[in-house]
């Protein structure tokens, strides 16, 4: 537990953010809970959930208890949520965030992100995916400058510190930014060594938007040995310099490319190797190895919502 701390970054409107943060997609049945306690144990100040992730009430537990303990005050925290897509209506925005704050059992969310750019149909708060006769996802037409405009009132009710998108590509960001009242802090998009965003992230940090990484591992699976990156030689031999495993030298890359990665993790260990990337820096020779990844391979596509004009993933970025 030695890992030097995590630098901050500043947001468009003063606030910070620790340039790392915590993933949970898929930590369900305690393990989220024991995660985020053992992250906050570790140094991160910095959670990622989601309403879809249906593990608000587990990181929520994790924060009451380190704050009970006198580990963190509230304010030491930044716990970011999203918006699910069922929710995008303008009158059920409000109501889905008081139902976030209720899973955790907290007074705000220092971030809530509208999840994805387009909208599913509305059939109760628990059908996260509703889906017609013929099993096809119902997708509704609800714009998201009417959801972003419900978002920003959140922040008069003082129910968020801020608000920001994610899975936005740069003509959805140029027309929100054109239309808003407040503009988004961060756009969360899927971000590794294949898919490495510098376009979309040169976008937003002209508009001083910061980049969370998702997916910033590619999903490791060690018995398919993908991918790429994580398990090549080529890679291996720029850790074995630094004396790091290739998922260090990955979460480093993304760091110096200009993002805040979320290296999900449910495991002790590797929640630790995921924090301790601070003490080392990589050289323009080891950024080319890395740069030589990116084929625009995307992990999360979406594909059932393809016929949504929403859908993001049409253009190159
Ligand atoms: N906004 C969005 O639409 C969106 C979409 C996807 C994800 N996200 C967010 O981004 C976070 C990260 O993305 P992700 O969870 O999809 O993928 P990821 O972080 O790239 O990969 C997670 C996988 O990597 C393993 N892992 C973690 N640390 C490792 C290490 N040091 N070495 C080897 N394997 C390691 C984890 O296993 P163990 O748990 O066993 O360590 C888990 O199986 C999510 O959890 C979520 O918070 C957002």
């Amino acid at each position: 537990m030695s890992a030097p701390k995590a630098p901050y970054v500043k947001h468009n409107n003063g606030t910070q953010i620790q340039t790392i943060g915590l993933g949970t997609y898929t930590s369900l049945g305690g393990d989220c809970e024991r995660a985020t306690l053992h992250a906050i144990d570790v140094g991160y100040r910095h959670i990622d959930t989601a309403y879809f992730y249906e593990n608000e009430g587990e990181v929520g537990n994790a924060v009451r208890q380190k704050i009970k303990e006198g580990v963190i005050k509230r304010d030491d925290i930044f716990i970011t949520t999203k918006l699910w897509c069922h929710f995008h209506e303008p009158d059920r925005v409000e109501y889905a965030c008081r139902k976030t704050l209720q899973n955790f059992g907290l007074e705000y969310v220092d971030l809530y992100l509208m999840h994805w750019p387009y909208s599913y149909v509305h059939r109760s708060d628990n059908v996260l995916m509703p889906t017609d006769a013929k099993g096809e996802v119902e997708l509704s037409d609800v714009d998201y400058l009417d959801t972003w405009r419900a978002m920003e009132k959140l922040i008069d009710l003082g129910l968020v510190k801020n608000i920001g998108v994610s899975n936005f590509n740069s003509e959805q960001l140029k027309r929100l930014l054109a239309n808003c009242k407040i503009k988004p802090i961060h756009n969360q998009i899927e971000c590794h060594p294949y898919l490495n965003q510098r376009k979309l992230i040169a976008l937003c940090k002209e508009h001083d938007i910061i980049v969370t990484a998702y997916c910033p591992l590619g999903r490791p699976d060690p018995s398919k040995k993908q991918p790429g990156f994580i398990y090549d030689a080529k890679v291996q031999a720029i850790a074995d310099k630094y004396k790091k495993s290739t998922a260090q030298v990955v979460l480093r890359y993304l760091i110096e490319i200009g993002t805040v990665p979320l290296p999900k993790s449910s495991n002790p260990k590797r929640i630790e190797e995921n924090f301790n990337i601070f003490d080392f820096k990589l050289d323009a020779a080891d950024h080319s190895v890395l740069d030589s990844y990116n084929n625009g391979d995307r992990l999360v596509k979406m594909e059932h919502a393809v016929k949504s004009k929403n859908y993001p993933f049409h253009i190159e970025f």
